[in-house]
């Protein structure tokens, strides 16, 4: 019989449910987005995000079971995203997994989303979508370099097992799904602004605008993506005396800027990771989070020469599958925790 673990998301602005049996086969993945609530504040309001979650919970964790054509009883532990996140987000997750767990008399397993997003590479989609860049049905070999980008997290990692990853660097300012998503409303595009970049960067000339690169120390695996934000923002306003907005600009010179800076953002985290596996001795490199969409990501990375470990698509953004999987990795080593377990809205990596 396969272990049924039922995970739920609730850390940001996505409630999600999902089935996978055995770590792996997912059976169901549902997502409800808020993005609609959020995109006129081009960005999440977390006040918003909580209400929301409240009144989703509880259909999402039905379709996810219905989905996977499996009752509740089945489930043999709930796995729950418990950090870092929207305290008032994550606490709505926290509460309806406690209430599962408790009267199912089924064991609670908490999970790190960020970690979590690193083992998403290893989920089975239902549909043959491709989840490596080298060899779709090899795991990737360890110890690799894991790599975080979304909206919350850039970050990097020296994973030597899915339940032993030490946090080796980390954005000192904006995380790289953030700088994309102002640059978006820079530029007057909708929120999540990240998508939509990557579409109008296509039609650009990456080479257009020179923005910088902001690499840090000579050894740092640290990022920085302010100066990069700021320096669109001069270019698309104009410098004192001569203040403008992107209505100013063609669609042409938009899709320069998109692609300008998406360039700027490729070559720092490509930088990063080639320091980084040279530094842990990597075999391969995992990298999960919802920039890690990004096509223009995907091809730089295709030239690489190791092992370059993606999520299948619908698992880059947040989502549960990816929560309860890593879930059956702590079941199976007996970490399973209390009813009193807390919403926590940091990471559980500490830097060296
Ligand atoms: O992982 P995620 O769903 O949520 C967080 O944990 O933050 O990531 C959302 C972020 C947003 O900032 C969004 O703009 C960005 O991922 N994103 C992308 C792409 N798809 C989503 N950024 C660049 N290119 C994409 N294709
Ligand atoms: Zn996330």
């Amino acid at each position: 019989m396969p272990m049924l673990i039922l995970g739920i998301e609730s850390t940001c602005d996505e409630t999600a449910a999902a089935v996978v049996a055995d770590g792996v086969r997912v059976l169901s993945s549902t997502i409800t987005s808020q993005v609609q609530l959020h995109e006129k504040f081009r960005g999440v309001v977390p006040e918003i995000a909580s209400r929301a979650h409240i009144e989703n919970i509880l259909p999402v964790i039905n379709q996810a079971l219905e989905s996977a054509h499996c009752r509740l009883q089945e489930i043999d532990a709930f796995a729950i995203a418990h950090r870092p996140g929207l305290i008032g987000s994550l606490l709505v997750g926290v509460t309806a997994a406690k209430t599962l767990a408790w009267t199912c008399a089924k064991p609670l397993i908490a999970v790190d989303h960020v970690h979590a997003h690193l083992y998403s590479v290893n989920l089975q989609p239902a549909d043959d979508q491709q989840t490596s860049l080298v060899e779709p049905a090899s795991p990737p070999a360890l110890p690799a370099v894991g790599l975080v980008v979304s909206g919350g997290h850039t970050a990097l990692y020296h994973l030597k097992s899915w339940t032993d990853v030490t946090l080796i660097g980390s954005t000192i300012d904006d995380a790289v799904g953030e700088a994309y998503d102002k640059v978006a409303a820079i530029l007057g595009l909708s929120y999540p602004g990240g998508p939509i970049i990557d579409q109008l960067a296509q039609q650009g000339d990456p080479n257009a605008i020179r923005f910088p690169r902001s690499l840090l120390g000579r050894n740092s695996l640290d990022f920085s993506f302010s100066g990069l934000k700021t320096s669109v923002l001069y270019h698309v306003r104009g410098h004192k005396g001569r203040q403008r907005d992107a209505s100013s600009l063609s669609q042409q010179e938009i899709n320069n800027v998109a692609a300008s800076f998406q360039s700027a953002c490729i070559d720092v985290i490509i930088k990063k990771l080639l320091r980084a596996r040279k530094q842990v001795g990597a075999r391969s490199i995992v990298i999960g989070g919802g920039v890690s969409a990004n096509r223009g990501l995907r091809s730089a990375l295709a030239g690489l020469d190791i092992p370059v470990h993606l999520p299948a698509p619908a698992y880059c953004t947040d989502n549960a599958a990816m929560t309860a999987g890593l879930g059956y990795l702590l079941h199976n080593l007996g970490q399973h925790a209390a009813l009193d377990l807390d919403a926590i809205p940091f990471s559980q990596f500490a830097a060296p």
